[in-house]
């Protein structure tokens, strides 16, 4: 069992800050067809910042790569809400260093800063622990903010950056987080506010 299968058919469901509900589940092969029509509807700007190249469309390698998750090496995970794929995240091991694996994000852009990139990266977090992973590196181009902001204010240590390749190390989970989590869904409030935390005033 990997340890995205572990509550409610390794479904789970987070609050947005607009309200809806999101719901988070492993990858399946069967996936490929929705999110075949999902990325048509993604920016070239966003794929690109996701996927670092001018492409139309994926390669068979490279939908392998999204599709086929196994929940120990290969995390991936897609974000729905009402059934619809609005995100994806994915984390995978590194052949040559074991502890470490690479993170990559997608969110749909009409949805972006609602707080999907933090539930993907959450809960791929969560269980890049349970398999051992200690470190985490993304591929994230200069201009690139909001991943930033993602690694910035993700329970990480920066450990470097080099050629666009920014290195964190995972630091355990802080006390009461899971039921700051639980209460969260229940009651739908936003992590922040359980934190206590001000929200950051948004430019525009
Ligand atoms: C990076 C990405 C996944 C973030 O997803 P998201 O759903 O917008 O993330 P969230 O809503 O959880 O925002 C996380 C934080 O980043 C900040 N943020 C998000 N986009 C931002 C932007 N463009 N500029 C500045 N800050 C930004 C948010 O304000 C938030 O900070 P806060 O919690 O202090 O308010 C999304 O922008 C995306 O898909 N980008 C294109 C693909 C990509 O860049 N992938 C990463 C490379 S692997």
């Amino acid at each position: 069992m990997g340890p995205f299968d572990r509550r409610r058919g390794g479904t789970t469901f987070t609050r947005l800050r607009d309200g809806a509900a999101l719901q988070l589940r492993p990858i399946e092969t069967q996936d490929r067809a929705a999110l075949q029509l999902w990325l048509a509807t993604v920016s070239p700007e966003s794929r690109y910042l996701r996927f670092h190249g001018n492409f139309s469309s994926l390669t068979e390698s490279q939908w392998r790569h999204l599709t086929e998750v196994d929940g120990q090496d290969r995390l991936g995970l897609l974000a729905l809400i009402e059934g619809q794929v609005v995100g994806i995240g994915h984390v995978i091991r590194l052949n040559d260093a074991p502890h470490t694996g690479e993170i990559a994000l997608l969110v749909s852009d009409c949805l972006q800063r609602l707080g999907i990139g933090s539930a993907l990266r959450d809960r791929l977090v969560r269980a890049a622990r349970r398999v051992g992973i200690k470190r985490l590196i993304a591929h994230v181009l200069p201009n690139n903010q909001g991943m930033r902001r993602l690694l910035e204010a993700g329970p990480f240590k920066k450990i470097g950056e080099q050629g666009g390749a920014i290195e964190v190390e995972l630091l355990p989970p802080r006390r009461g987080q899971r039921w700051r989590r639980i209460l969260g869904v229940l009651f739908g409030l936003h992590p922040r506010w359980l934190r206590g935390q001000k929200r950051r005033p948004q430019p525009g």
